[in-house]
């Protein structure tokens, strides 16, 4: 510790022990200029950042469209699965268990990340591998472990549904006639093998699949106008950061949670990654969690490489406009093992926890950050990611600092299917 951070540290104890002689009421942390300069940075939690890449982004037809498909199953192989099949509203849109289960029963690879304040991300999936949330939604739909459909089967019930077809036209003028079954196939997918659907794609002309391609990604924009009204905010955080320093704050998060906070932006370091209103950098670190089994999972490395090979990505042609970052992305090889730093508000209700979900609760992942042996080598992550031996008190002061995160609830009509999609 530098000798200007202990000499704060000690002014911060000395003020506390002053504070809670005097008449502040008992549960009033007093914090330093330079906390509270910390602790404004990660409130209140502004609107999402445009999204270049959807001009529908802020349509609110294209958000009851997309929140329609969000929760309609028959955009799957077996009409089993929707997007509210693991992203569960009541479970804060995580699953509440170590992976999603898709059509037919299957385990996805990865644990099931939290929705709640996607529209906030730079970057999709725990490997980043899209690069905007209506291109994020095009890879579940055609997974064969998790909707298992395909993009014909999509565009076809899409146009023959008559309130789907209705909302979408609205939104996005009229659907191509997909009618002729010799030019527009029943099954049909760009899969990169010999089944039978990836055979139907390729006797489809390039003008047809193109039309295809574009009902399609006009879906998943729909869906991800839907995502952005998902947000955390307005959590007790947020209150005791909106007053801090005065008599009010105080009673907004209990004296614990505030310890907390201090341990979070002081000695744990968490807010170098965790930062900001989100509480994520939006980038991606190899925090070096103990192995759960499995081949190693190269993280960001192998999603860079699919993110620059997706013709749905924002350079691509059915893109809006190009998304700042794509132009700065490359696979470096020191980028593997490392996955986005999620975001914190809400994190109580969406464990468990990691892109392994190996962790069932918030102490658990605690005592990792806690008692950690392996420290990872790569990009200059050793100096951040130490041990940090908490103490049982610590650890509970952070924990309720992590609870006191959780937004105010979600209105009722965000969690269900709309009673109409237009
Ligand atoms: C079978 C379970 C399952 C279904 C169904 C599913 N997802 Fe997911 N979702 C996951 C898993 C697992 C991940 C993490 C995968 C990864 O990072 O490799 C994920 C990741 C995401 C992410 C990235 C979040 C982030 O922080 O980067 C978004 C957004 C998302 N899903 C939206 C959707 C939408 C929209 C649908 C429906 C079209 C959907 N999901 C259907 C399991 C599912
Ligand atoms: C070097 C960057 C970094 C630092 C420092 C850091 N984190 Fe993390 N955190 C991450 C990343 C990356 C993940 C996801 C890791 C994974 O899934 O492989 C994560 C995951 C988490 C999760 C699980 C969230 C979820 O939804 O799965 C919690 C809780 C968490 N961190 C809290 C903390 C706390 C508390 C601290 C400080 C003691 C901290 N983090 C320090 C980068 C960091």
């Amino acid at each position: 510790m530098s000798q200007v951070t202990f000499a704060k540290l000690a002014t911060a104890a000395i003020s506390i022990a002053l504070s809670a002689a005097a008449t502040e009421p008992a549960d009033a942390l007093e914090f330093t200029d330079s906390e509270i300069r910390i602790i404004r940075q990660h409130s209140p939690l502004g609107p999402p950042p445009p999204d270049p890449s959807n001009r529908f982004a802020e349509d609110p037809a294209a958000a009851r469209l997309g929140q329609s498909l969000f929760f309609d199953a028959r955009f799957s192989a077996n009409n089993d699965v929707s997007c509210a099949t693991c992203h569960i509203p009541g479970l804060g849109f995580a699953n509440g268990a170590q992976r999603g289960t898709g059509t037919g029963g299957q385990l996805t690879t990865r644990h099931v990340p939290t929705l709640l304040n996607n529209a906030y991300n730079r970057w999709f999936f725990w490997d980043g591998r899209a690069d905007s949330a209506w291109s994020q939604a095009t890879q579940p739909l055609e997974n064969p472990i998790e909707h298992g459909a395909d993009r014909l089967q999509i565009a076809h019930l899409a146009s023959h549904t008559p309130e789907i077809r209705a909302a979408y036209e609205r939104v996005f003028g009229s659907m191509p006639d997909l009618s002729d079954r010799t030019r527009f196939p029943e099954h049909a997918a760009p899969t990169p093998d010999v089944s039978p659907r990836a055979r139907a794609w390729r006797s489809m002309s390039v003008a047809d699949q193109h039309a295809v391609d574009r009902v399609f990604t006009n879906l998943t924009k729909a869906i991800s106008a839907y995502e952005r009204e998902i947000v955390s905010r307005d959590s007790a955080f947020d209150r005791f950061a909106a007053n801090i320093g005065s008599h009010e704050s105080a009673s907004a998060i209990p004296e614990s949670a505030q310890r907390g906070l201090r341990l979070f932006v002081g000695r744990g370091n968490c807010r170098l990654c965790h930062s900001g209103p989100n509480f994520s950098d939006g980038e991606f670190h190899d925090t070096a969690l103990p192995r759960s089994g499995g081949l190693r999972d190269t993280g960001r490395w192998g999603g860079t490489r699919r993110l620059l090979m997706d013709p749905f990505n924002s350079g691509g042609t059915f893109s809006d406009g190009v998304r700042p970052v794509l132009r700065f992305v490359a696979p470096r090889q020191d980028s593997s093992g490392a996955f986005k730093t999620p975001t914190l508000r809400g994190v109580a209700r969406t464990g468990p926890y990691m892109h392994t979900g190996q962790f069932k609760t918030l102490r658990e992942v605690l005592n990792f950050y806690s008692t950690r042996e392996n420290i990872p080598r790569t990009h200059g992550e050793q100096g951040i990611i130490r041990r940090l031996d908490f103490t049982e008190s610590e650890l509970d002061d952070l924990e309720a600092f992590l609870e006191s995160l959780t937004g105010r609830p979600l209105p009722q009509e965000l969690l269900t299917a709309p009673p109409s999609p237009e």
